[in-house]
């Protein structure tokens, strides 16, 4: 029976980050409800069966789901545990922003069963919080996690971002250092993205913000690295770090191909046999669901290829590598042989054993590039 997971994304956001290409949008609070009626018919409308799966994770991502007042989010596990078997969910995230997540909202989540919490810090340093335009200063981020630990949360993540303009190591260092004074559960480094469709990618492409090279992105990162295995922090996929037992389960089904079903507008899922995704508008997704249609845009079926290559790209995101027992008998000849070319040029960076191949902590700095070359 394979695990899987539930992803809710809720799109409503204070304001719009310069470097987010996440479907999320400002000043739409009044349409709040109106989202709800339509996330929840969304549910109970879907034709998967989930019967021969073990749900075991359920993710509210965004956009900023701390904003959401606490009725709505009990109407939405109401609806979820009507439709789903949700009594084996033994991780249950709902992600924060710092100042965005009043006391009592994290008290009731808790409450609710949300035994997990993933907070948006970013930065501690506030001209870098100020250039990534983010809406909370440093002592929101101190606030806010030492609220979540008093509202019970034993399983807390915070979300960084390294690799800005005018950061230096320096001050990366100190960030990541009082971050870990936190004493959190849990900690993701991002290297800041340019995401097309961002106002971020404009600034680049007119040259009024230079990103920072390549080899200072691997100074972060190497030193990302070192640190926090300094403190304990054991490294499970190229930008994710945990306590023991405290990994993201969530995450880790999009990372080892399992089942997911997501609701709200740009939501991806994959059941097993297909992957499809909905309409980003929120009006769109909102009206097609009012007529009585599906929100799915997107969909492809998951051809064996296609199954080969993405257990390619997303087992060497992780520490645990590629089990080479789960490529199609089809392709196992020409997955060796790739693994075989490409020894002289990344053998440096990936250990092979019998059945599994997996990357050094120095080959997850190339992990993409080492994808892209083994890809059938
Ligand atoms: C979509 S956000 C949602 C969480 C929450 N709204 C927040 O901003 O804190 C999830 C995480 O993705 C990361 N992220 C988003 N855009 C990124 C980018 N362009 N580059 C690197 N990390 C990014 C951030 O670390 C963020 O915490
Ligand atoms: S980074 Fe988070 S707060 Fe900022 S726009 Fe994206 S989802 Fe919203």
């Amino acid at each position: 029976m394979p695990t899987a997971g539930l992803y809710i994304h809720i799109p409503f956001c204070r304001i719009k980050c310069m470097y987010c290409d996440f479907y999320s949008i400002t000043e739409r609070d009044d349409d709040i409800p109106s989202f709800f009626k339509a996330l929840l018919k969304e549910i109970q409308l879907c034709p998967i069966d989930t019967s021969k799966w073990k749900i075991n994770t359920i993710f509210i991502g965004g956009g900023t789901p701390s904003l959401i007042h606490p009725d709505l989010i009990i109407k939405l596990i109401n609806t979820l545990s009507e439709k789903f078997d949700i009594s084996k969910v033994v991780e249950f995230t709902i992600e924060a922003n710092p100042g965005e997540a009043e006391m009592e909202s994290l008290k009731e989540f808790h409450d609710l069963g949300i035994n997990r919490l993933s907070i948006g810090v970013q930065s501690l340093e506030p001209e870098l919080l100020n250039f990534l335009t983010r809406n909370h200063s440093p002592s929101d981020v101190i606030t806010t996690f030492e609220n979540a630990r008093k509202a019970g949360y034993n399983n807390i993540n915070c979300d960084l971002i390294y690799n800005i303009p005018n950061q230096t190591i320096d001050i990366w260092k100190r960030d990541l250092q009082k971050v870990i004074d936190l004493q959190p559960d849990h900690i993701s480094c991002y290297s800041l993205t340019v995401e097309k469709n961002t106002k971020l990618f404009r600034y680049v492409a007119d040259g009024a913000i230079t990103m920072p090279s390549d080899d200072e992105s691997i100074n972060y990162y190497e030193w990302t690295q070192s640190s926090l295995s300094n403190n304990n922090f054991v490294q499970y996929e190229i930008s994710n770090w945990k306590k023991p037992n405290r990994e993201c389960m969530h995450n880790i089904h999009y990372w080892k191909i399992n089942p997911y079903l997501s609701f709200g507008p740009s939501a991806h899922s994959f059941d097993g046999e297909k992957r499809y995704s909905n309409v980003r508008s929120l009006d769109k997704y909102i009206r097609l669901i009012k007529e009585g249609k599906t929100p799915i845009d997107f969909s492809e079926d998951f051809s064996e290829k296609n199954f080969t290559n993405e257990l390619i790209g997303f087992g060497l995101r992780i520490s645990d590598g590629i089990n080479l027992n789960r490529i199609p008998n089809k392709f196992k000849k020409s997955v060796k042989k790739s693994i075989e070319e490409n020894q002289i040029k990344w053998g440096n960076y990936f250990i092979f054993e019998k059945d599994r191949l997996k990357l050094t902590n120095k080959g997850f700095a190339f992990s993409d590039a080492i994808a892209v070359d083994l890809m059938i």
